[in-house]
């Protein structure tokens, strides 16, 4: 059997899963990571996620207020902000998890709060989430955890689901032998590639993760930003990004979106938006982490960086 996972959907939005070619034992010939090393990045297009002037009030909590926030296919837009800051929120009104107060909210150009049920559905099959506390189900091995949004969509042949859940599985770079594991057996690194696993299962445009590189060790980490990077090229991703990690923010981001005082101060580059002169964000990415996590960045995007972000990342350094 030779098998590849690129659709017509797939191909309408210029992916790479030509190179998911699959082995005879239904494995992938090449590491994806090795086989999409040499393509290039998704091209930038249309906007797939309008957010307008959005408030979200939980009583007299009042989390968002009048937020605007444009990402464009092909972006990783990170979302960063203190904690209780309302990245979690704003991710689950974009999925329609939560209603918004008001203001409105676009998904592939519609308004997801006027789209008829079926439509919705729809559209939901066209996005992957990674929830922040990993969500898998407990009492359902890894192979079911995985299955499940298909199975959802209704009966499908247990030899092409199998195909499906290994294949993805062999993305996220865990061998099949996981398959019949229970949640619990796993490492925290492994819980991460399983819910990756699930969120890619459909082959949606957009992906929606939520810390998922937190409680992982340094290695873990990176080997998770190695393969959203991965996952990013090889399908022609949007990925919507939240975490804390801010190596992960500089490795990852084609912009950074900074949540601070209800509303999104700026969606920019990583060194664009070091520049913008506000106590968060002079905190945020000129501290001494973030200034040791900016040093990642390539010669050219740290010539734009503000000279306080150069400062060496063993010394404080004086606010701008
Ligand atoms: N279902 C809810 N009911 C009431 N208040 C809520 C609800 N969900 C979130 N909140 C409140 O909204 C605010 C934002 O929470 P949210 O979880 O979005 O923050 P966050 O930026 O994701 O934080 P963290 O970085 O800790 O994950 C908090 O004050 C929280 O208490
Ligand atoms: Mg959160």
């Amino acid at each position: 059997m030779s098998t590849s996972v690129g659709t017509s959907k797939g191909a309408s939005r210029g992916t790479n899963t030509g190179v998911l070619a699959t082995n005879t034992t239904g494995t992938l010939s090449t590491p994806l990571r090795e086989a999409v090393a040499d393509l290039p990045l998704p091209a930038i297009g249309e906007p797939i996620i309008e957010v307008r002037n959005l408030t979200k009030r939980y009583g007299r909590n009042i989390v968002h207020q009048h937020l605007n926030l444009e990402i464009r296919r092909g972006e990783i837009v990170t979302i960063v902000g203190g904690s209780g800051s309302g990245k979690t929120t704003l991710v689950r009104q974009i999925l329609g998890l939560e209603r918004p107060t008001s203001g409105t909210i676009k998904m592939f150009g519609e308004d997801i709060s006027a789209v008829e049920p079926e439509r919705a559905r729809l559209m939901r099959t066209r996005t992957g989430m990674l929830f922040q506390h990993g969500a898998l189900f407990s009492s359902l091995s890894v192979f079911d955890n995985i299955a499940q949004p298909v199975r959802e969509l209704g009966k499908v042949p247990p030899d092409l689901l199998r195909d499906i859940v290994m294949l993805k599985l062999e993305m996220v770079g865990l061998p099949c032998k996981h398959a019949s594991k229970m949640p619990a057996a796993l490492s925290g690194g492994m819980v991460k590639r399983v819910g990756l696993a699930r969120a890619i299962v459909l082959e949606p445009e957009l992906l929606f993760l939520d810390e998922p590189t937190a409680g992982l060790d340094p290695r873990s980490s990176d080997e998770v930003v190695e393969l959203i990077s991965t996952l990013h090229r090889a399908l022609g991703l949007t990925v919507v990004l939240v975490t804390h990690d801010l190596d992960a923010m500089v490795a990852l981001s084609t912009r950074v979106a900074v949540l601070s005082e209800r509303r999104v101060l700026v969606a920019a580059p990583v060194e664009e938006a070091a520049c913008v002169d506000d106590p968060f964000i002079r905190e945020y990415f000129l501290g001494m982490r973030g200034r040791r996590a900016l040093q990642a960045l390539p010669p050219e995007r740290r010539a734009k960086l503000p000279a306080a972000a150069l400062a060496p990342a063993s010394v404080g350094v004086k606010p701008c």
